[in-house]
């Protein structure tokens, strides 16, 4: 059994270290493109996907039920890869195809006609489960790859885990903007309107905005200044100052949501979540982001969250899409004694 993963290029390494630790027999065949590689799965994809094991740097993958190496026309493969693919019930929910590499765009709109025509509903901004290609152009052969499965078991709703937003509306304060609005889709973040949240390392002010828009009042603390367009906000408090400084200030308040997007080692930004941990109201949540210095991988992210686990629970940990040299913690206050 064969599945394709998909992980940051940089991370590609260590995406297959993990999943070697989860079952050292697991071996890499192929690198289909930058962070894309075909693996050999041992012990099947079924048991894979009812382990899930906590995956940091697997941003998504699906299992290859059927391939065809240098096929000429779709009309000799289109049926046949239908009868291969392990397909869903008809009422398990819409579908999309999804296809990477050298895309060919009439295979897909067969594809998407064939199911169609078999009583599927196409829904590509939501599916439930995904046709997934992926066309690899070799030097010497050409292979399409294929497999259906649930964006649950994919890791993600996207296409290669490829989360993209549209720059275009006019509030859009900076590219870190994303990493959160990532994260609240991928770890199915609860922002209740009206909830108090703390922005530690807020500037120019992109996390602050996406609470904002959430209903949240902020308190964004940073030594730098916000955009200007946040100015004014009537539920945004900031304050110039680092976070250190911040707690020893305010050491009374409290706050439903803590986030921490601050540009410092991995070490460091640990230190001042676990004093933050005070500052969590009961039950209360906080996401943090974990810089990676150069050589920095699994291992130092293991030992943060051992750190991070004297005081929070941790929920997940992901290298999302629009994660650079970092990856993003999920986490909530331990429950009371
Ligand atoms: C990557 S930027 C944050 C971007 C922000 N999340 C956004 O969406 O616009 C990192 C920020 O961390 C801040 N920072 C670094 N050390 C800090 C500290 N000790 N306390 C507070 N902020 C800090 C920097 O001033 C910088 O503005």
């Amino acid at each position: 059994m064969y599945i394709i993963i998909t992980a940051r290029p940089e991370s590609a390494a260590f995406a297959v270290s993990e999943l070697q630790k989860y079952d050292a027999s697991i071996r890499p065949v192929k690198d289909l493109q930058a962070g894309v590689k075909l693996v050999y799965l041992p012990g099947g994809y079924e048991k894979l996907i009812a382990d899930m094991p906590p995956f940091i740097f697997v941003r998504h993958m699906f299992p290859v039920q059927w391939y065809s190496v240098n096929a000429v026309t779709s009309e000799q493969f289109v049926p046949k890869l239908l009868e291969e693919v392990k397909l869903p019930e008809i009422n398990d929910g819409n579908f999309s195809v999804q296809a990477r590499g050298a895309v060919c765009v009439t295979t897909i709109n067969e594809l998407e006609n064939a199911l169609k025509q078999k009583g599927f509903k196409q829904n590509d901004k939501h599916p439930d489960w995904v046709l997934s290609l992926f066309f690899y152009e070799g030097k010497t052969e050409h292979t399409l790859y294929a497999g259906a499965s649930s964006v649950k078991d994919n890791r993600s709703a996207w296409n290669g885990g490829a989360r993209r937003y549209s720059k275009s509306d006019e509030g859009f304060i900076s590219r870190a903007e994303f990493k959160l609005m990532e994260a609240v889709e991928i770890f199915q973040i609860k922002i209740p309107a009206d909830s108090s949240a703390l922005d530690l390392g807020a500037a120019p002010g992109g996390w602050s905005k996406v609470l904002l828009d959430a209903g949240c009042r902020v308190t964004a603390v940073d030594p730098g200044a916000l955009d200007a367009r946040l100015s004014g906000h009537p539920n945004l408090s900031y304050v110039c100052a680092t976070a250190q400084r911040f707690f020893e200030a305010n050491p009374h308040k409290k706050f439903d949501l803590i986030v921490n997007d601050m540009k410092m080692g991995m070490f460091d930004s640990v230190r001042i979540m676990l004093d933050a941990a005070r500052f969590l109201s009961p039950g209360g949540a906080a996401v943090m982001t974990l810089k990676l210095a150069k050589g920095q991988g699994p291992g130092k992210i293991n030992e943060a969250l051992v750190l991070l686990r004297q005081k929070y629970r941790v929920t997940d940990t992901r290298q999302l899409f629009h994660n650079r040299d970092e990856v993003t913690v999920y986490l909530f206050s331990q429950p009371a004694l």
